[in-house]
């Protein structure tokens, strides 16, 4: 057996861990910057002119980041000078004096950029992305978020190829040169880090607006994409202008440029970028029609294009002091565009989409190798720290301190932050003392949520005796990598009893901090027997595990009044009967099944509601709750339920169906029956029924919209019908110019439940549209299989094998795209020992790749640690 000790002894590069201790302030301001980009694709030229102050009394030598570039030249107060040295891909550049003017200029190829960080070539124009340490790629600078900067910019281009320059801030002056090449100026007057730079020079289109600020200042919207997109653009400028004018209403927050301009690139590596006043967008998050997005896109648009705009604020304005403090800024913008989706529309739908995402993403990292603190103490490469823990985790802290305080003193608390640390770089501490001195609350305690990884694990048991009910509340937050001995935390949990008999509510919604190990609650003189309602609204991120029985959930899932706890009451429910199933006991069924029917009953429920709360949960979230995964087992079950509940309902499947069709609206309402359609069909082919795919195929080809043409296709796709190949092939032709349809296309035969997907997959990789240099397509094919939990865990480990031979041709091109693909194979000590060896063997695999980047090596030695 290979030692992995061993061969973890020797990586392929030494590894340097950066740890949130050392942290020291920078030895060299950098007031004002001045860049001059002479653009094209083969070899731009970039000469950038630092005015440099002393930091303090010291004398060390200015360090510039770099990555790897040559300095054509190096300047310092106008003289070439020759004394600077390389070390470490840093600029070493001894100074005399406190200030000075450093200029150097360096040569860079975008056009041969494919991991998409620096300046870059996608769809023929060019384009920055610098967030996290992507600057330094562009030019020799203090790489780091605290040196903050004032931006002046100017750049050269060919005319006909690059007709619009953008960059941050306001135009200044634009004009032409006779050899058919042009430039432009752009002045950003808000000293900002590095990470927040950008420019764009391209060949675009743009949907202008105007949106009116609360002070009266008009500032210019543009929405830019290549020409024939501009009419994909209109929900996403509505989207805009809806955000602008609800972090005025919501936080008092102005937006403070003349402009404000997004651009939409097709290769990304994330969903979307802040830079101020340039916001650069993945084309995923910004194009909708109804003829190729569905109402999740339109959904994630809004979400994603406020929570860029939300950044100007909670970002941009206040930044982060350093790297470890990310959560700074994505915990608190990713709650603020919570807030803001819930507003729109169900905010108990979001809730429940919100903690449904948590829980497929967060809540295995937390579990797994990879866990880590929403506040890190050390990190090999940041690229790999933008998970959910930052993002999603980071957002619930902010909910729970909102919770703590109120509304109206969460507000306050807002206030008093954006006021005190406007215009610097700011900590996670920075953030909760505001909280604490607005909301007059200590909250020591509660800092653990900061430093400690691992979802904490909630029991909760009500007895009665004598007339007494009494609740006790236990907490057991488990150990993690570099963790083992934890502290108990305060945990904000809602609670409300019911009468089992009655269903009425015997108390008051209370919130119940619990911060001990553990607590007793006695409730005296409740008329009836207590059934408890608990984490209402999903208050605390944890894990609750009550005594309830089928009875009392059932009873939950009809008559809980909190929408939240009403849906985690069935899915507690369905995930009993489930893990039951997987392990040949299917008596559980029949209480599921009467829950689902009464739900799908009950006039009074909203349809949107009805959809999730009759949807059974995935097939890794049951995983997440057995002790080893069995995936065959899983999906037996999961399917022997979805049968079950699909014949045993077929009247009231086909009644929630056959609504009469509506043409397409984007509207809370319109999408909630949608979606309720299609789960109904979804049963309605999992019944078994003979006319399910000729229901699917006429919804397929009848559809006015992306939503219900997917939806169909998804069912398709996990079936044997005849007419699963005609609608994949449909679908293809039609929108074969489309590449984020054709996304969909490889995503949808990803996922299918089907047995033979390994193979299909397998299969499309060799697909003329595939290819591993786009992130959308990588994501929607190698990501998506990587998530279908039977496919992906195949029994002879060819599924191991082939994500492990994808990220290693696509580390070559892209690392942080790579790396945030192999999360999956990490999850070995869930699995078999026959699994789990070859999970391990994979991983092993790769960290022994030739030429392993930084990025995949922390990934893959930290999940086989
Ligand atoms: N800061 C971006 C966001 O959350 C995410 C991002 C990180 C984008 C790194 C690109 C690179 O809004
Ligand atoms: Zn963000």
């Amino acid at each position: 057996m290979l030692d992995v000790q061993n061969s973890l002894a020797q990586p392929a590069h030494a590894v340097s861990v950066t740890r949130r201790e050392d942290y020291a302030p920078p030895a060299w301001l950098v007031p004002h910057t001045q860049l001059d980009f002479d653009l094209d694709p083969a070899t731009t030229r970039v000469t950038a002119t630092l005015s440099v102050t002393r930091n303090g009394a010291h004398d060390t030598p200015l360090r510039l980041d770099g990555a790897g570039q040559q300095p054509v030249s190096v300047t310092v107060d106008g003289v070439a000078v020759n004394d600077w040295r390389i070390e470490d891909d840093q600029l070493v550049i001894p100074l005399a004096g406190d200030a000075h003017e450093i200029e150097t200029v360096v040569e860079i190829a975008p056009e041969r950029n494919t991991q998409l960080m620096g300046l870059y070539a996608s769809g023929g124009n060019l384009c920055t992305q610098c967030e996290a340490e992507g600057f330094r790629r562009i030019t020799w600078f203090p790489d780091r978020p605290d040196v903050l900067s004032r931006y002046a910019v100017r750049m050269t281009a060919d005319k006909a190829r690059y007709p619009i320059l953008l960059a941050n801030g306001d135009p200044v002056a634009q004009g032409d040169l006779d050899d058919g090449r042009h430039w432009a100026e752009w002045n950003d007057p808000y000293p900002k880090p590095s990470y927040l730079f950008a420019l764009v020079a391209g060949d675009l289109a743009v949907n202008r607006d105007t949106f009116t600020t609360m002070s009266g200042r008009t500032v210019e919207l543009g929405i830019w994409v290549r020409a024939a997109d501009l009419a994909k653009t209109e929900h996403a400028l509505a989207a805009l202008k809806t955000s602008m004018a609800w972090d005025e209403r919501a936080y008092g927050r102005e937006y403070d440029l003349d402009v404000f301009n997004i651009v939409a690139v097709d290769d990304f590596n994330f969903g979307a970028m802040e830079n101020k006043g340039l916001n650069i967008f993945n084309s995923r998050y910004i194009l909708a029609d109804p003829d190729t997005a569905t109402d999740y896109d339109y959904d994630a648009i809004a979400a994603v294009v406020a929570h860029e705009y939300f950044h100007n604020w909670s970002g941009d304005r206040i930044t982060c002091r350093d790297w470890f403090q990310l959560s700074l800024k994505e915990g608190f913008t990713v709650y603020r565009d919570q807030s803001f989706s819930a507003d729109q529309g169900s905010a108990a739908v979001k809730r429940i989409e919100d903690v449904r995402g948590l829980r497929a993403a967060q809540f295995p990292e937390d579990a797994g190798p990879l866990a880590h603190p929403v506040r890190p103490d050390s990190y090999q490469e940041i690229s790999n720290f933008y998970t959910a823990t930052i993002y999603n985790k980071g957002a619930e802290l902010i909910r729970m301190m909102a919770t703590l305080l109120g509304p109206v003193t969460f507000r306050a608390a807002t206030d008093l932050y954006f006021e005190r640390f406007d215009g610097t770089a700011a900590t996670c501490e920075d953030f909760v003392a505001c909280m604490e001195e607005a909301g007059d609350v200590d909250l020591t305690q509660f800092r653990l949520w900061y430093s400690q990884a691992g979802t904490p694990r909630v029991s909760a048991s009500l007895t009665e005796r004598d007339g007494r009910t009494t609740l006790r509340l236990a907490q057991h937050v488990p150990t993690t990598p570099g963790q083992p001995d934890k502290r108990s935390m305060v945990l904000p949990l809602k609670l409300r009893l019911f009468g089992a008999e009655s269903g009425r509510a015997l108390t008051d919604e209370r919130l119940v901090l619990l911060d001990q190990p553990s607590e007793t609650l006695v409730f005296e003189g409740l008329a009836e027997r207590a059934v408890l309602s608990i984490n209402r609204g999903f208050s605390a991120p944890v894990i609750v595990e009550t005594d309830r029985t089928a009875a009392d959930l059932g009873f939950l899932a009809r008559h809980d009044d909190d929408p939240f706890a009403r849906y985690e009451a069935m899915q507690q429910l369905m995930l009993d009967s489930l893990v039951a199933g997987a392990m040949g006991d299917t008596a559980g069924h029949d209480a599921v099944i009467a829950a689902v029917s009464d739900t799908l009953a009950n006039p009074d429920l909203d349809p949107a509601f009805v959809a999730e709360a009759v949807l059974l949960p995935s097939e890794s979230f049951i995983g997440d709750q057995l002790a080893t995964v069995d995936p065959e087992a899983i999906h037996a079950s999961r399917e022997g339920l979805r049968r079950a509940l699909g014949q045993r309902l077929d009247d009231q499947w086909r009644e929630a169906y056959d609504i009469a069709p509506e043409a397409y609206v984007y509207s809370p309402q319109a999408k909630g029956r949608r979606r309720l359609r299609s789960v109904a069909l979804g049963y309605i082919a999992a019944s078994g029924a003979g006319d399910a795919a000729t229901l699917a195929f006429s919804q397929f080809t009848a559809a006015d919209n992306m939503t219900d043409r997917q939806g169909a296709l998804a069912t398709l796709a996990n079936s044997d019908a005849d007419e699963r190949e005609a609608a994949l092939d449909i679908f293809y032709n039609r929108y074969a110019d489309n590449s984020l349809v054709i996304d969909k296309w490889f995503q949808t035969q990803a996922l299918s439940s089907r047995a033979d997907t390994g193979a299909a997959v397998a299969e499309l990789v060799r697909h003329p549209d595939f290819t591993l240099a786009n992130p959308n397509r990588a994501r929607a094919l190698i990501g998506a299989f990587a998530a279908n939990q039977r496919a992906f865990n195949a029994a002879d480990g060819s599924g191991y094998r082939f994500l492990a031979d994808q990220l290693i041709a696509l580390d070559k091109l892209n690392p942080q795209t790579a790396a945030k693909l192999l999360p999956p194979l990490g999850r070995w000590r869930r699995f078999d020992p026959a699994r789990a060896a070859m999970m391990r063997a994979e991983l092993e695999r790769i960290v022994a790749a030739p030429g392993l980047s930084k990025d995949v090596f922390e990934q893959a030695s930290k999940s086989l640690a």
